[in-house]
């Protein structure tokens, strides 16, 4: 039986969390764990966030019975099918997954909505993560968001370069990966961690968090990997997978959306710059504006919209993290990341 609707493609980007969905999901991840569980339950486990066990897959920590799980990372590596036009958004989480995925869609369909009230603008009204959906999600998903037709198809995912489905490595489709400075990237998880609204959750400390993050056990983690690996294959084809950083995202954000833009295949013609085009794009993208539009609503079921805008900065762990913390950070990231140029 096929269970994992992939051939999705097109946006039905107005479909909200409703009950039936959420049975459905329930429905689907209850047939991914029978399908697994004997498989998985072999696997390291370790105590981890949000679930009482994570496990290790090909090197990376996973929480179970959920749409970010290693129940669906391995039926999206087992099933999904790439096309050699789409483009794939891949970050760790808290990376800045959620202004990445606004700037992508609103430079790929800038066309397409130029002519309507930039107040219909979907990222006007829509949380960016409906805009380019998780293949993790669309795979247990009632409604995909995709429905056949849009190309590029856009979608984007947290798994690391090795669990990639076999097709979008051999499709040759475009692929963004961008990360962010791991203190950052921690202080980001602790608050997003604590503020999920399932309150059957404990709080974190932020030491707890610091201790989970640095052992890898959050939902794939270690954060370290998978930025090496990502980095290791975009040097080795930049045609195809370009590696961003946050941080420099956010130096000139204009010159890096042009950049961007060029990669994906669809630069800005001159005209375009000079109309204003590029500097409409990173304001519509920008943290308040998103902010804003996403303050109220829900993006699935116990995760707020607002959950994904905190701060929006650089460099926000000094006011969160002590000097011992910042030292246990700093030197992991020295000894994993030495000889790459990587800095933030
Ligand atoms: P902070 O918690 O440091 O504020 P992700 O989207 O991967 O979950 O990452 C969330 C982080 O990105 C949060 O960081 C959030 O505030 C920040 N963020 C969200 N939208 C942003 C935007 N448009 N510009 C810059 N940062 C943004």
């Amino acid at each position: 039986m096929n269970i994992l609707p992939m051939s999705i493609p097109d946006v039905s980007l107005a479909s909200k969390p409703n009950s039936d969905d959420e049975e459905h999901e329930k429905k689907i991840l209850t047939l991914l764990s029978d399908r697994y569980k004997e498989k998985f339950t072999k696997f390291p486990r370790e105590k981890g966030w949000m679930s009482e066990d994570v496990y290790m897959y090909q090197g990376f920590w996973y929480i179970t019975d959920h749409a970010f799980s290693i129940e669906t990372v391995i039926a999206v590596q087992e099933s999904f099918q790439a096309q050699s036009t789409d483009i794939y958004i891949v970050t760790q989480p808290k990376c800045g997954t959620t202004w990445i995925k606004a700037l992508v869609f609103a430079i790929v369909n800038r066309t397409k909505y130029k002519n309507i009230n930039p107040l219909n603008h979907p990222l006007k009204l829509y949380n960016p993560h409906k805009c380019v959906p998780f293949l993790e999600t669309e795979i247990i998903s009632n409604v995909p968001t995709y429905v056949h037709g849009n190309s590029p198809r856009l979608f984007s995912s947290h798994i690391p370069y090795r669990t990639l489905p076999k097709s979008i490595l051999e499709s040759g489709c475009r692929l963004v990966y961008m990360c962010r400075n791991p203190k950052d990237a921690l202080v980001s998880w602790f608050y997003f961690a604590n503020k999920l609204t399932d309150k059957s959750r404990t709080q974190m400390t932020i030491g707890e968090m610091l201790n989970v993050f640095v052992k890898g056990f959050l939902p794939y983690g270690p954060y370290w990997d998978h930025v090496k690996e990502y980095h290791k294959a975009s040097s080795e084809d930049p045609t195809k997978i370009l590696f961003l950083t946050y941080e420099d995202m956010k130096v000139d954000t204009a010159s890096k959306v042009k950049r961007l833009a060029e990669f994906l295949g669809f630069p800005f013609t001159e005209k375009e710059v000079a109309n204003g085009v590029v500097d409409e794009i990173v304001t519509l993208c920008s943290f308040e504006i998103l902010k804003e539009v996403n303050k109220n609503g829900d993006y699935r079921k116990g995760m707020a919209n607002n959950t994904f805008f905190r701060e929006g900065k650089v460099g926000g762990w000094r006011n969160y993290l002590t000097n011992e913390m910042t030292q246990i950070m700093d030197d992991i990231t020295m000894e994993k990341f030495h000889g790459l140029d990587i800095s933030f």
